[in-house]
């Protein structure tokens, strides 16, 4: 039950903090009078004062900040403006602006927003969590700031991913804010720059060895258990490696899933469905070239080989359907720098570090740029994949924008407008003769905030491959044929959260279905999720 607040300590809360929408009467009995102008705002109102504030800001970073302060003032407020625009205010609170933020983080520090647990305070974890004032968590988004986005060990810095990715759990699948919890695990960070800030707010001590980092996650995890029973872990910008190495400690074990590896599979999977509805193929007929091996090319190549054995593929035969190619070239037998994580994709092949030369040998249908390396998928490479396919699949999900393997205008160019493509960013149309391509972003905003509230409902004891390419389906089932034809291979974001509430109610039915659930199956899924979710209103 929420303490009934009053005065200055009431409009300071930003969960009950209604601002110029306290009414007369609401004044007068939680003594505001006199402590706000005297005109009573509506909720759609105060919404137009924010945007027109928002149009007055410079730069993504500057509305990012403005948003950051509304969320601590009022949160409903805050979410009826995301409300407004998913489409356009996804990008300012999430990705690419928090990066910017990130890399910013403790100069524009204002207030916690989540628990920053650090290795100083190793043995006392379960402690520590008993401060968080509230009992019934249910997913905490926990990151070491090791890998954030494209921008390597931004340590502390890295709590502005927490915060972003669980403010899209309630922006696109609704689900209520006061269950979720960001943490940043401080173990410290081996960016230099930052140990030098005078302004940086974590750990000054270079990371710890990985015997360390698994003995301090493994306290945090009992800590979380004993702290929020029903709590999922969603790990998140790890670095690759501990994030695999994580993952696969931790999947059988507890209710955890990881973004990087599990949604970014999950959403490339969904665009590979709607890819095969365009081609008229199936999954587990195609071959599979990834261009980057680290944990969102193998994380992906999980996934599709998941799907294929759905299809019906023994795992063995789903593997020999994926290679992939790295900074050291074709991953193969010879190869002696491989993990174990990549082992099971490095088929018998003539060595190569020539790109086109691995196309021209394996014949891949699919071709997924996960490299970071921009304008690698030239024309020779998108040429090369339109011989030998009429309809070559060709993704460039490496981002920022000017990381793209290729534009969207180069793959639909060089193709003759056969590629199906998207991209891991949002590219604008492009018109070649007298067709107009719409292409897709790859976006796991598609897919773990839906994810999450089906976990949320579920109260899911594991979170395996299966949910994820049931989340996969259904989101790819939500494109039209229509905008198929367009070429687009996700549905609109301005419908994200539509989209979401039927992938987070198949999502629930798979949890259930798989014997995943600990609460008992409603008569209807979708009711129960409907009952669950967050309506950012003013309730009386
Ligand atoms: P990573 O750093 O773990 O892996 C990069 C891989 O690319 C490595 O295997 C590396 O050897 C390879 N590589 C680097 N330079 C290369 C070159 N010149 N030629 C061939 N291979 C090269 O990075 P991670 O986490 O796997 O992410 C890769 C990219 O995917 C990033 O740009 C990230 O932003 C993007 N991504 C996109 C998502 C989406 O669209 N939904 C989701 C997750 C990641």
């Amino acid at each position: 039950m929420e303490q009934s607040l009053i005065g200055v300590t009431l409009l300071e809360n930003p969960k009950q903090n209604r601002g110029t929408a306290f009414s007369q009467e609401e004044r007068q009995r939680k003594g505001l009078v006199g402590l706000l102008p005297p005109t009573v705002e509506t909720l759609d109102n105060q919404v137009k004062r924010c945007l027109h504030q928002l149009s007055k800001k410079n730069s993504d970073l500057e509305q990012y900040i403005y948003l950051a302060q509304l969320a601590d003032e009022n949160q409903t407020l805050f979410y009826a403006v995301l409300a407004t625009d998913p489409a356009r205010f996804l990008k300012i609170v999430y990705d690419p602006t928090v990066g910017a933020a990130c890399l910013e983080f403790g100069h524009i520090y204002r207030k916690p927003n989540g628990m920053y647990v650090s290795m100083e305070q190793r043995g006392k974890l379960k402690e520590v969590l008993k401060n968080w004032p509230i009992e019934d968590v249910r997913v905490i988004c926990v990151s070491t700031g090791g890998r954030i986005l494209g921008l390597g060990d931004l340590g502390t810095n890295g709590m502005g991913i927490p915060i972003g990715k669980l403010q899209l759990y309630t922006a696109c699948a609704a689900v209520q804010p006061d269950v979720l919890l960001p943490v940043l695990l401080d173990c410290g960070t081996d960016n230099e720059s930052l140990l030098d800030d005078p302004l940086y707010l974590g750990l000054k001590q270079k990371r710890p060895s990985i015997d360390e980092l698994d003995a301090f996650v493994q306290e945090f995890v009992d800590a979380v258990q004993d702290r929020f029973p029903k709590c999922c872990l969603h790990f998140e910008d790890w670095k690759g490696t501990d994030a695999l190495r994580l993952l696969a400690r931790y999947a059988d074990q507890i209710s955890c899933y990881n973004d990087d590896i599990q949604g970014t599979g999950s959403v490339a999977v969904a665009g590979l469905y709607n890819a095969m509805k365009i081609s008229k193929g199936s999954l587990k007929d195609q071959r599979v070239l990834f261009f980057g091996a680290g944990s969102a090319g193998i994380g992906i190549a999980n996934m599709i080989a998941s799907a294929m054995k759905l299809e019906g593929l023994s795992e063995k035969d789903a593997q020999e359907r994926i290679s992939l190619f790295d900074v050291n070239g074709l991953l193969e037998p010879s190869r002696k720098d491989l993990s174990p994580d990549q082992k099971p994709y490095a088929h018998a092949a003539k060595p190569t570090k020539d790109l086109v030369a691995a196309i021209s040998e394996l014949k891949p249908t699919i071709l997924i740029g996960v490299s970071t390396v921009g304008g690698t998928f030239t024309q020779q490479v998108i040429e090369t994949m339109s011989k030998l396919n009429d309809r070559p699949v060709i993704f460039a999900l490496s981002n920022p924008t000017e990381n793209a393997e290729c534009t969207a205008e180069d793959a639909y160019k060089f193709s003759k407008g056969r590629a199906i493509y998207a991209a891991g960013v949002q590219f604008d149309p492009v018109t070649i003769g007298d067709k107009t391509y719409v292409p897709s972003q790859a976006n796991n905003f598609y897919i773990f905030p839906a994810v999450g509230m089906a976990i949320v409902a579920t109260e899911a004891k594991h979170v395996p491959d299966e949910i994820f390419i049931t989340a996969a389906r259904a989101t790819a089932d939500q494109v039209t044929d229509e905008q198929l034809a367009k070429g687009m291979l996700f549905p609109p974001q301005s419908d994200v959260q539509k989209v979401s509430h039927v992938t987070a109610a198949k999502s629930a039915e798979r949890i259930y279905s798989l014997g995943l659930a600990q609460v008992d199956k409603p008569k209807s899924i979708d009711a129960l999720i409907t009952s669950l979710e967050y309506k950012p209103i003013y309730e009386d």
